[in-house]
C-alpha cells in the first residue's frame, strides 16, 4: 500500500536526475582520466535512459584532457551530442574562470560559452568560487544569447560549526543568494554542496525555504565523501527538490556523488518515481565496470572507508586534503600536514571564509603550507594577493586587514584593493591569443584552448597538429588533477598524529611516501625568501636523485634557482642578462595548478635560463643560475 499516492500535492512531480558518471564521476573518483573512446561506446544507451540531463563536460575535464589525456575537449562534445540527440548535455562552468583557474576577460567568456553552445552544449551550471554573483553575470548574459538553458550556483559552505548557521553560512545567506540568481534570470538554481557538507535536516529545511522563496526549478548537486549524501538527497526529494545529480554506481559514492539505482528503488511507487528502468541502469553501469582495469590505475584504493568521516569534523574537502598530502609530498614536508590541517580554519577565517572550492580551496590550501612549510604569512603565492586585491571576487566576509595589507605590500597592480567586479580590471585577451596561436591554431576551438591555457593549450595544440611530440607523464603523482582521497597507503612507517582544530580533535596518519628513515622538518629544494631562511632551521639539501642540470655546473659565486615541486615552467620574469636583488622573482612554476614565482637567492645578475616555457621539470631541477656582475 503507498500511502502517499493518495493526495500527490502538485511539488509532487516525479523526481528528475542529471547523470554525472561521465563528468563529477570519474572526476572524482579518477583523477577525471576516462577518455572519449570510453564514453562513445556507452552514449546512445545512456541517452535512452531517460535523464533529465546528462553532465558531460567541464570542471577539470577540459584541463585534463588537454593536458594528460592529448585529447580535443571539442570533440568529445561534439562525438557525445551526435551519440546523445535526446538527452540535454550539461557542463560545469567556473563563472569568469570558465573552466580554467583565473578569470578571463569578457571576450573569452563570451567566444567560449558561444563555441560550446554551437558544439552543443545545452545547459550552462554557472558557479562562482565566492558566490559573487558578479562573476557569474557574463557567462550567463552569454548563455542566454546563445539561446541556453542557464543555471546559477550556491556554493554550499559551513561556517565553523559544521552545520547549517553561524554568522556567514546561515539559511538567510542562501535565500538572499537564491533571490540574487533568480532575479538575474536563472532558469533554475542549484545548490553545489562541493564537499558533502550539506546535512540532511539541513537539506529538508534549506530546499523547503527555498521552494518558497523562488519559481524556478532547483536542482541539488552533492557529493558522497562524508557519507551524508544518500540521506541528504531522500530528505531534499521529501522537502520538494525538482531535480538532483547521482552517478552510476561504479563511478559513486566516495568523494563523487550518491549512487541512482538504490535511489530509483526508494521512490518506487511514490509521486516522485523517477521512471527509470532499473535493470537499464544496471546494465548501463556493467559497461563502466569494464573500465575498471584502466581507471583503477587513477583511483584510490588505499583507505578501507568508503567515506571520510574526517570531513565532518574538520570540514576540509577530501580532495582537498589528498591535494595538500601530495604537495607536501612533493616538497618532501608530509610530517607538516598535520600542521597545515591547524593553519586552514585560521587562514580561510583571514581570507573572509571563501568556500572551499576551486580555485580557492587551492588558494587556501597552498597558503596554509606556505605557512606551515615558511612560517605564517612569510611567502604569499601570487594567487593569494590577487586574491586580496580582488581579483577573484568578494569574499562572504571582509579580509583580515593585516593580512590584506601583508598581501599587498609591494603588489604590481597597487596597494589599495578594488571593489568593482574583477572582470572589469580586464583589457580583451582574444585578440592577442588569436595572435599568439597563430600558425598554430586552426579554428576558434583551437584559439579558445590557447586562449584558457597558454602554456599547456599550446603544447596540445603542437602535439594535436603533429608539430611537438607528446610528453610522457613525468610521476604517478599527476600535480594537476585533484587526487582522491584514499591515496595513501600507510606502510609500517606510518605515524598518527591528534590535531585539534578549533577545539576538536581527531587522527591524521603520516607516512613518509618516499623509502628512506625519519624525516627532519622543513626540506625545500627552493631557495627562500630571507625572512623564512632565517626563521627556518638549517636543514640539509639531500635529493634522492641527482637534479637535472642541462649540462650547466655551477660557476664560482653562482647561486642556483630549483624547482621546490615537480611543475611546469609557465614563464621566465627576468631575461638573461637582468640585474636582479634578492627576492625579485625570477621564474614562475606551476605547481598544484598554482603558479609559483620562484625568487633570486641573492643580488645579481640571471646568468642562465636552463629551460624552455612549458617544460616540465622534476623537483629539484635547475631552472635558473644567478650569479654576480
Ligand atoms: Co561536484
Amino acid at each position: 500500500m503507498t500511502t502517499s499516492r493518495i493526495k500527490p500535492a502538485a511539488k509532487q512531480a516525479p523526481l528528475k536526475i542529471t547523470d554525472t558518471t561521465m563528468r563529477d564521476g570519474h572526476q572524482s573518483l579518477a583523477a577525471t582520466r576516462m577518455r572519449t573512446q570510453d564514453m562513445e561506446p556507452i552514449a546512445a544507451r545512456i541517452d535512452r535512459a531517460g535523464f533529465y540531463s546528462a553532465e558531460v563536460w567541464g570542471g577539470a575535464t577540459f584541463d585534463v584532457a588537454t593536458r594528460f589525456l592529448y585529447e580535443d575537449p571539442w570533440d568529445r562534445l561534439r562525438s557525445m551530442k551526435r551519440l546523445m540527440p535526446n538527452t540535454p548535455l550539461q557542463m560545469l562552468l567556473r563563472g569568469q574562470n570558465l573552466v580554467g583557474y583565473r578569470n578571463y576577460a569578457d571576450d573569452v567568456v563570451d567566444a567560449f560559452v558561444a563555441h560550446t553552445a554551437s558544439c552543443g552544449m545545452d545547459i550552462f551550471r554557472i558557479f562562482d568560487a565566492l558566490n559573487d554573483e558578479r562573476n557569474l553575470k557574463r557567462a550567463h548574459e552569454a548563455v542566454k544569447a546563445a539561446g541556453k538553458h542557464s543555471q546559477l550556483c550556491i556554493c554550499y559552505s559551513v561556517t565553523e560549526e559544521g552545520r547549517m548557521g553561524g554568522r556567514v553560512y546561515n539559511l538567510a545567506y542562501f535565500l538572499g543568494k537564491a533571490r540574487i540568481l533568480e532575479d538575474m534570470g536563472a532558469d533554475s538554481i542549484c545548490i553545489k554542496d562541493m564537499a558533502g557538507l550539506l546535512a540532511p535536516p539541513d537539506a529538508f529545511t534549506l530546499i523547503q525555504a527555498l521552494k518558497k522563496e523562488v519559481k524556478v526549478p532547483l536542482q541539488l548537486h552533492t557529493h558522497y565523501t562524508s557519507g551524508m549524501a544518500s540521506m541528504t538527497v531522500l530528505k531534499a526529494v521529501e522537502a520538494g527538490v525538482d531535480i538532483v545529480d547521482t552517478c552510476l554506481a561504479p563511478l559513486a559514492l566516495r568523494t563523487a556523488q550518491p549512487a541512482l539505482e538504490p535511489l530509483v528503488v526508494t521512490l518506487r511507487g511514490s509521486p516522485r518515481d523517477t521512471g527509470l528502468d532499473l535493470n537499464e541502469l544496471i546494465a548501463i553501469g556493467e559497461y563502466f565496470e569494464t573500465l575498471g582495469p584502466y581507471l583503477r590505475q587513477h583511483m584510490a584504493d588505499g583507505r578501507l572507508a568508503v567515506v571520510d568521516p574526517r570531513v565532518l569534523t574538520h570540514q576540509v574537502p577530501g580532495g582537498m586534503v589528498s591535494n595538500l598530502i601530495s604537495q607536501l609530498r612533493e616538497a618532501d614536508a608530509l610530517d607538516k600536514l598535520p600542521a597545515v590541517l591547524d593553519d586552514l580554519p585560521r587562514t580561510r577565517r583571514e581570507l573572509g571564509y571563501p568556500p572551499l572550492v576551486t580555485p580557492t580551496s587551492q588558494i587556501v590550501g597552498v597558503q596554509s603550507v606556505n605557512n606551515a612549510l615558511f612560517g605564517r604569512w612569510k611567502v604569499i603565492s601570487s594567487q593569494v594577493k590577487d586574491y586580496c586585491y580582488g581579483l577573484y571576487g568578494k569574499p562572504p566576509q571582509p579580509i583580515d586587514p593585516n593580512v590584506r595589507e601583508m598581501a599587498l605590500k609591494g603588489y604590481a597592480r597597487g596597494e589599495q584593493p578594488i571593489t568593482g567586479r574583477a572582470a572589469d580590471e580586464l583589457k580583451p585577451e582574444m585578440p592577442k591569443a588569436r595572435e599568439d596561436s597563430k600558425g598554430v591554431a586552426k579554428d576558434i576551438g583551437d584559439v579558445l584552448t590557447y586562449a584558457l591555457y597558454p602554456t599547456t593549450g599550446m603544447q596540445f595544440l603542437k602535439v594535436k597538429y603533429a608539430m611537438a611530440q607528446r610528453p610522457a607523464e613525468p610521476a604517478p603523482q599527476t600535480p594537476a588533477a585533484p587526487a582522491p582521497m584514499a591515496q595513501v597507503q600507510a606502510s609500517a612507517r606510518a605515524r598518527s598524529f591528534n590535531v585539534s582544530v578549533d577545539g576538536k580533535t581527531f587522527q591524521v596518519v603520516v607516512d613518509p611516501a618516499d623509502g628512506g628513515g625519519a624525516r627532519t622538518a622543513v626540506r625545500a629544494a627552493a631557495p627562500r625568501p630571507a625572512a623564512a631562511r632565517a626563521a627556518a632551521p638549517a636543514a640539509t639539501q639531500t635529493t634522492a636523485q641527482p637534479a637535472p642540470t642541462n649540462g650547466h655546473k655551477l660557476g664560482d659565486g653562482e647561486s642556483p634557482i630549483t624547482a621546490p615541486m615537480p611543475g611546469i615552467i609557465i614563464r621566465y620574469v627576468a631575461a638573461e642578462g637582468t640585474a636582479v636583488k634578492a627576492g625579485d622573482t625570477v621564474v614562475v612554476l606551476e605547481a598544484m595548478k598554482m603558479e609559483n614565482a620562484l625568487p633570486s637567492p641573492a643580488d645579481g645578475v640571471v646568468k642562465k635560463h636552463l629551460h624552455m616555457p612549458g617544460a616540465r621539470v622534476p623537483r629539484g631541477a635547475l631552472l635558473a643560475v644567478v650569479g654576480a656582475k
